[in-house]
């Protein structure tokens, strides 16, 4: 009996595996992810199968621990440093080391995509990390032991058919995706803690936490402060139309509309007008009518989906790549990531169709297109990736919850619109004169709705033009009609600035510059949203905010490729390359970051030239802030810096001390730090809502320089809720009574619960215990410990005083 070790992307996924593969028939074994086991035949011999799962990738690259140091590390050192994988999920790692023991087969069910690829080469460095440096075992022949199996959607056929065809896996996209995570890494990282430095040690009020700098996510910014730039730099300018209308009796007003189109000089369009006048009669020239057609959409890929999201659901990117992963986790839809618009030629469209002529909405519609009427789709593009993305199951209004249930229509309708007629609309244009100046005017009827009877005649898509229908009076050539001063009005309109980008255009300039991935694409925008450089303001349009301009416009001024998005094509070009084995991963990476490393080194000479827009825009630390607590090396107090992120800095000196982040700040009383040589005046770090509420000592200088004897320092990276020091520091140590197990921290007297509420807090959870105000006058920590245990500090309760004997 041999051993056969399955590993798929996501726990459902894993789980429906082995519903398809062993009928229903196996054993399921508990914990995160879980593992499920049956029996079956593998290559020929009995064999006991193990599937289990992933969460995604399993490590992530990152700099080793000495280069963390935002302090310590000169940004440009970091283009040579060294990266490592370091295991985001630990748990994840034991469980694959622990089921793959003894393993005498591998086969890799992760997401048919370049990161599967990659999360396959992080699985089989756990389970038979042999294999990495002995190719035979994971390439097709007699030795082989690794598998990937491919597929794309979740239902037991696609899933028994890739069994029966299993591959191998491909280094060399996985290889191109670790070549894109270095480059982001060291690029994104350098760029961003120089930036961050540099303009949050002058600025006061930026407002952003970190002033990131990205490959990806600052072209795509690039994108919104070119247009925001378009509109403020516009100025409109007055022109002139002739609009002749007739009146028709019966029907109402035909208006026309002249060959030559604006008129920019006035004096030209009224000396047109005085000829017309004196002719003074329109005569119709031509009644032309055709057939014209309104075609379907073609299969859906992830960009198409995303724009319409974002434009008739009004669902942002980010949320709606979730909500579909969501709906392919179901089941519900096929792998929502690709690129193809082209349905397989294997794909049964029929049954595909037919499961939807249940729907209680669109089932009479599709029972109209079956079983003959439904029409080949367009022909789009296979990339060879994934199919489009097409319905899997039927979902009726309601069995799902509201976002699913729309994204869910939206492409379940899409596919059977894929498949439906083409409306077709008789279109009429009249043509008609007055003396030698040609005018049309045309209408549109509808003579078969086609797929646009699915949508209530409002079509969902981008490419829409309108498509009203507009009737017209019955002309004839050779009629002719008095025109008078007031039928013949000269119209004085203006120019206007185009609007903001909205995130579907967004989407199409990045696709159109290959920006980003159509898997990653939804998180750059996310990210210059979170970054606080764009607002989506109603239409989902993007308006830059003042730091986004500006940072741009700083790039612009000293390297336009910072943010120009040809430098970021020809990296995923590159990466493209080594994914396809014609380029090599370390020269694609050694030559991009020496670049890099070129444009970083000339950038930091050149700071000032983006700085004097910043100072144009905003305040300097020295004229923001409120007097806050007392430095222990200059005695002059420190200024509270209170916009994002807070901090406190010093007039004089120009030092910055960067405070925790996530929580307020309280002065504690003049209380001043026992540290030797620091003598900083103490403040509270209050963290925690309602209930929760509590409350840390803080020294604003030993936050910034810890040192190693008060133990490990919680990282300061994001929203802290815990004790900003480390468990030894002085401060803390005068407050602890005992640790606290749960978490490793300790428990500590609030500092902030006197004079009535006093409380114990863990440093390092929200856990508490609080003592009723009633019974618990004053609390101290004392320095004796308890004689039966050492660990544990003797607290002094002082009762309230009686109040009978205040009398
Ligand atoms: C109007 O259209 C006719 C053709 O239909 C053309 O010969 C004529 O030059 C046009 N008049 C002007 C002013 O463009
Ligand atoms: C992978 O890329 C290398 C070049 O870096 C190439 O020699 C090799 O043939 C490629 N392997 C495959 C399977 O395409």
């Amino acid at each position: 009996m041999v051993t056969v070790v399955m590993v798929a992307e996501k726990p459902s996924i894993c789980n429906a595996i082995a519903i398809a593969l062993s009928g229903g028939n196996h054993e399921t074994k508990g914990g995160t992810p879980p593992v499920h086991t049956f029996r079956s035949n593998f290559m020929g011999s009995s064999a006991l199968f193990k599937v289990t799962s992933v969460v995604g990738h399993v490590f992530s690259t990152d700099f080793p621990s000495a280069y963390q140091s935002w302090d310590k590390v000169d940004p440009v050192t970091l283009f040579d440093a060294p990266v490592e994988k370091k295991a985001e999920k630990k748990g994840v790692v034991h469980l694959l080391q622990n089921e793959g023991k003894g393993a005498d087969y591998l086969v890799l069910w992760l997401d048919c995509d370049r990161e599967g690829e990659n999360i396959c080469f992080e699985v089989i460095s756990c389970i038979m990390p042999e294999a990495l440096s002995r190719k035979e075992l994971r390439t097709p022949g007699p030795k082989q032991r690794i598998f990937r199996a491919k597929f794309s959607a979740i239902n037991p056929n696609d899933i028994k058919n890739a069994m029966m065809t299993l591959g191998a896996p491909n280094e060399n996209e996985s290889l191109s995706v670790e070549a894109r995570q270095e480059l982001d890494l060291k690029v994104g990282v350098a760029f961003s803690r120089y930036q961050t430095r540099y303009f949050q040690g002058k600025y006061s009020d930026l407002d952003s936490r970190i002033v990131s700098y990205g490959p990806c996510q600052t072209p795509t910014l690039g994108f919104c402060v070119e247009r925001h730039i378009l509109i403020q730099n516009f100025v409109p300018e007055p022109y002139w139309v002739l609009c002749p209308t007739i009146k028709i009796e019966g029907y109402g007003a035909v208006k026309f509309e002249w060959e030559r189109g604006r008129i920019f000089d006035k004096r030209v369009a009224s000396v047109f007008r005085s000829i017309m006048l004196e002719d003074s009669r329109l005569k119709i020239l031509r009644v032309n009518q055709k057939e014209v057609k309104k075609g379907r959409p073609t299969p859906l890929n992830t960009v198409a989906m995303l724009k319409a999201c974002s434009k008739a659901l009004g669902i942002g990117p980010a949320s709606a790549m979730h909500t579909a992963e969501n709906l392919y986790l179901q089941g519900y839809i096929s792998y929502p990531r690709t690129e193809s618009t082209a349905y397989p030629k294997s794909m049964n469209i029929e049954e595909t169709l037919r499961q939807f002529s249940r729907h209680a909405i669109w089932g009479g519609f599709v029972d109209d297109l079956l079983p003959r009427n439904w029409v080949t789709p367009k022909s789009g593009v296979d990339v060879g990736d994934h199919p489009p993305i097409t319905p899997c199951r039927l979902a009726q209004p309601g069995d799902l919850s509201s976002d699913q249930g729309r994204v869910y229509d939206l492409i379940a309708k899409h596919f059977i619109a894929t498949v439906s007629p083409d409306a077709v609309y008789l279109q009429t244009k009249i043509e008609a004169q007055i003396g030698t100046e040609n005018f049309t005017t045309s209408g549109r009827q509808l003579k078969r709705p086609g797929w646009l009877g699915l949508y209530q005649m409002r079509s969902e898509y981008e490419d829409e033009e309108n498509y009203e229908i507009r009737n017209l009076p019955s002309f004839k050539g050779g009629e002719t009609f008095q025109m008078t001063s007031e039928t013949l009005p000269m119209v004085e309109k203006k120019t206007s600035p185009p609007g903001y980008l909205t995130e579907s255009e967004l989407i199409a300039l990045m696709e159109k510059n290959g920006i980003g991935t159509d898997a990653s694409m939804a998180t750059h925008i996310e990210n210059i949203c979170q970054r606080n450089y764009v607002n989506v303001e109603s239409g989902r349009r993007l308006v830059p905010t003042q730091l986004g301009t500006v940072l741009v416009q700083g790039y612009y001024r000293i390297d336009a490729d910072l943010v120009l998005p040809i430098v970021r094509s020809n990296i995923e070009k590159q990466c493209d390359l080594i994914a396809k084995g014609m380029a090599d991963k370390d020269d694609v990476v050694a030559h991009s970051l020496s670049n890099f490393q070129k444009k970083f080194s000339y950038f930091v000479k050149n700071i000032e030239m983006m700085d004097t827009l910043f100072e144009a825009s905003f305040s300097p630390l020295t004229a923001g802030g409120k007097p806050w607590s007392k430095c222990g090396l200059s005695n002059r107090y420190l200024q509270l810096i209170q916009s994002k992120p807070q901090r406190l800095y010093n007039k004089n000196t120009e030092q910055v001390y960067n405070l925790p982040q996530g929580g307020s700040f309280k002065l504690w009383g003049g209380r001043v730090c026992p540290v030797e040589g620091c003598g900083f005046e103490l403040s509270l770090f209050v963290v925690g809502a309602g209930k929760d509420q509590r409350s840390y000592p803080l020294c604003p200088n030993c936050y910034n320089n810890p040192r190693p004897e008060w133990g490990p320092a919680p990282s300061s990276k994001g929203l802290m809720t815990e004790c900003p020091h480390a468990d030894f520091h002085p401060v803390v140590a005068k407050l602890t009574l005992c640790d606290d197990e749960e978490t490793n921290g300790v428990f500590i007297l609030d500092p902030g619960s006197a004079p009535n509420n006093w409380r114990l807090v863990s440093t390092r959870s929200n856990f508490m215990l609080t003592f009723p105000s009633d019974v618990v006058h004053k609390l101290t920590v004392l320095s004796e410990t308890d004689p039966a245990c050492e660990n544990h500090h003797l607290l002094q309760v002082l009762p309230p005083p009686d109040p009978d004997q205040l009398t």
